[in-house]
């Protein structure tokens, strides 16, 4: 072993000391809303500003995450509520790692939001509401989902046969349908930089 390099221990790593290292505080930037609402391409830009920022950062992304890990789910109530509780043990963890974890799912029900709020230490959980008129969404229909929903051939679909229940104390609430790509990209940046996410 290289003489200069400290020997071996157990001594748990804190997370104050990754918080050192990464210079930043993990956290969950939790979007919530409509499909066709813009937490995808919400997502996408905010990782990038992230990873300009040198920030260590990374997306656990619906469609992503359905295909892969929680293959075996569909779209009822129960089926729904297992979804983001897996995914919010996996933002969890990893936003104890001191991690900036993006997370976009309709995540519809309020109480599996807060539920992942309330196991999550104070402040590490921002809850970003992309708002936007379901109308809004049914037009700009990105994956063809909602024609085939009104032709009938798609059950449960959030908005229109499932409930979306929005937040009630969002930290962020953005208007995709009036606001920029970049205003919503900037109104996040300045939330968390207010609230001292980033340490550099
Ligand atoms: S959630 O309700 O469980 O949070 P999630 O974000 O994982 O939903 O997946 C939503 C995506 O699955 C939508 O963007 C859409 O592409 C697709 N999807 C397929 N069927 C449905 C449905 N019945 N309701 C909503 N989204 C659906």
């Amino acid at each position: 072993m290289d003489p200069a390099e400290p020997p071996p221990t157990s001594k748990k790593i804190s997370r104050t000391e990754r918080e050192q290292q990464y210079q930043q505080r993990g956290t969950i930037l939790w979007f919530t809303g409509l499909s066709g609402a813009g937490k995808t391409t919400l997502s996408i830009a905010l990782e990038r500003a992230l990873f300009e920022r040198k920030a260590l950062v990374t997306i656990l992304d619906g469609d992503v995450v359905r295909s892969g890990l929680n293959k075996d789910l569909g779209f009822t109530a129960e089926d729904r509520k297992e979804n983001i509780r897996r995914i919010g043990e996996i933002a969890r963890l990893l936003s104890e790692t001191g991690i900036i974890v993006i997370v976009a799912f309709i995540s519809p029900f309020r109480a599996d939001r807060d539920q992942i709020r309330a196991s999550t230490e104070t402040g590490r959980f921002i809850e970003i509401f992309v708002d936007c008129p379901l109308e809004v969404c049914e037009q700009r229909d990105t994956k063809g989902l909602y024609r085939k929903v009104r032709k009938g051939e798609i059950p449960n679909f959030t908005g229109i046969s499932s409930p979306y229940e929005p937040p009630l104390n969002p930290e962020i609430h953005l208007r995709t349908d009036k606001q920029k790509l970049d205003q919503c990209v900037n109104a996040i940046l300045s939330f968390m930089k207010n609230n001292c996410v980033f340490l550099r």
